[in-house]
């Protein structure tokens, strides 16, 4: 199939933070892999395209996952005993170790993408390990699946045990530029994204050095911010001039511009000072409320973040976040903010279902782009869901279906998924 076509079933999209717009068995319009819109009625323009009838199945804008960990995929669920650094340094770094090793890696990230071609995610950011061979390992790996990621080769020359660290700042980032030249015009889908993996993991010289390169190469940057209160106070100790953990990464330029955005992983513990700076450098905020619970870290304030018009998008960030469903994502995202707004703070409402659907699919999309909607000129990337498991006495409209699937994912199948109007996954009945 080509990809100029129209789609017929059940349409839902964000046309903005606080409104979904939903047509029963509507129609939505690929021209080149480019959405047209969506429509009652088909207008006749478009007669001559082909046509894909779903039927009575939804038919909803592809989600992006703002933050996930491709090396930490086959570990995720267990190891949710402990704390952020505890976590890191018992579980999770001796993992990553293990992908010097390229028999280990291929294995574990033909799984990874394998998955992630299978779930809602049409757009993930991704963190690799500091290895090179194994980073592109994942990068061959992902362009093959159609969706379309950033992937980072993580820099780490501090704190990160003897098997997962690199000698110096020097050879980091030498190490970095390496990566870099190899992939350089190899793929169409997969991006290369800067990625100093927190500054307790990163010298000050190797800061400074990535800062610098991101600008010389015009390449964006990702990293983690404020999610943990010991993590947040170590910071502190290692970069005594900053005024605050989000100062430490703008004193290093690491905090990049509205035209290459940062993005910064969790921002739970921000404070208006870390808020004012995020905005500032137009910084997508990556929302990660399962990690947040799993690792007991806290609750981003999200509708704060909103309030002042900081980017905002959803991450799994597998595996603190044990789950690369963003359906999944999008509920814990929900009772987290519910549970924000009861225990913490009554001044801060609820995030409603309507912007929680739009966090993961316009939101996150925006990072890359017009991206995550059925709007004339977004790109057409659509996923088309059967939850005709979910029995119901009564007809239920577009937008209570969403909200079902939603709350009851385990019986929301993905039937077809396209990426810039290609097709690519379809479910074999
Ligand atoms: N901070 C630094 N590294 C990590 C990681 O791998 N996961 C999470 N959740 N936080 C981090
Ligand atoms: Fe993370």
């Amino acid at each position: 199939m080509s990809n100029s076509f129209v789609l017929k079933g059940c349409i839902a999209f964000s046309d903005s933070s606080k409104s979904i717009v939903t047509f029963n068995k509507g129609y939505v319009v690929s021209v080149d892999g480019v959405c047209q819109g969506a429509f009652p009625d088909l207008p006749e323009r478009y007669n001559n395209l082909p046509l894909v009838d779903y039927g009575n199945k939804l038919i909803i804008p592809g989600m992006t996952d703002l933050h996930v960990h491709a090396p930490q995929y086959t570990f995720r669920g267990i190891g949710m005993d402990k704390e952020l650094l505890d976590w890191l340094n018992i579980y999770t770094f001796p993992e990553e170790a293990k992908y010097s090793d390229m028999d280990y890696a291929t294995k574990a990230y033909t799984y990874f993408s394998e998955d992630l071609r299978r779930c809602f995610t049409t757009r993930a950011v991704v963190f690799a390990t500091i290895h090179n061979d194994a980073t592109i390992e994942l990068m061959n790996q992902l362009e093959k699946t159609g969706v379309i990621t950033y992937v980072g080769k993580v820099n780490m020359d501090r704190n990160g045990g003897k098997n997962l660290e690199e000698e110096n700042a020097q050879t980091s980032l030498q190490a970095t530029i390496q990566w870099l030249d190899e992939i350089e015009g190899k793929y169409k889908n997969t991006k290369p994204i800067i990625t100093p993996r927190f500054i307790p993991s990163c010298s000050d010289e190797l800061m400074k050095g990535l800062g610098a390169l991101s600008k010389e190469r015009g390449l964006r940057i990702q990293s983690h911010l404020s999610e943990n209160k010991s993590e947040i106070a170590w910071v502190q100790e290692l970069v005594p001039q900053s005024s605050c953990y989000a100062n430490a990464y703008e004193m290093f330029d690491a905090m990049g511009s509205k035209e290459y955005p940062t993005i910064m992983a969790h921002c739970v513990y921000s404070d208006r000072l870390e808020m004012q700076i995020l905005k500032k450098h137009g910084v997508f905020i990556a929302h990660c409320a399962d990690s947040n619970m799993n690792l007991t870290s806290g609750i981003a304030p999200v509708r704060r973040f909103l309030d002042l018009g900081i980017n905002v998008g959803l991450g799994t960030d597998v595996s603190a976040g044990s789950s690369l469903n963003m359906v999944k994502t999008m509920l814990i995202t929900l009772q987290a903010s519910k549970m924000y707004y009861r225990l913490v703070d009554t001044d801060v409402k609820p995030l409603t279902f309507e912007e929680v659907f739009y966090l993961a699919t316009e939101g996150g999309g925006k990072y890359f782009g017009k991206v995550g909607s059925f709007k004339a000129g977004y790109d057409f990337d659509a996923v088309v869901i059967d939850d005709s498991k979910m029995f119901s006495m009564r007809d239920m409209s577009v937008r209570e279906r969403i909200e079902r699937m939603c709350y009851n994912d385990a019986d929301a199948i993905i039937k077809d998924k396209y990426v810039q109007g290609n097709r690519i996954f379809t479910k074999i009945e």
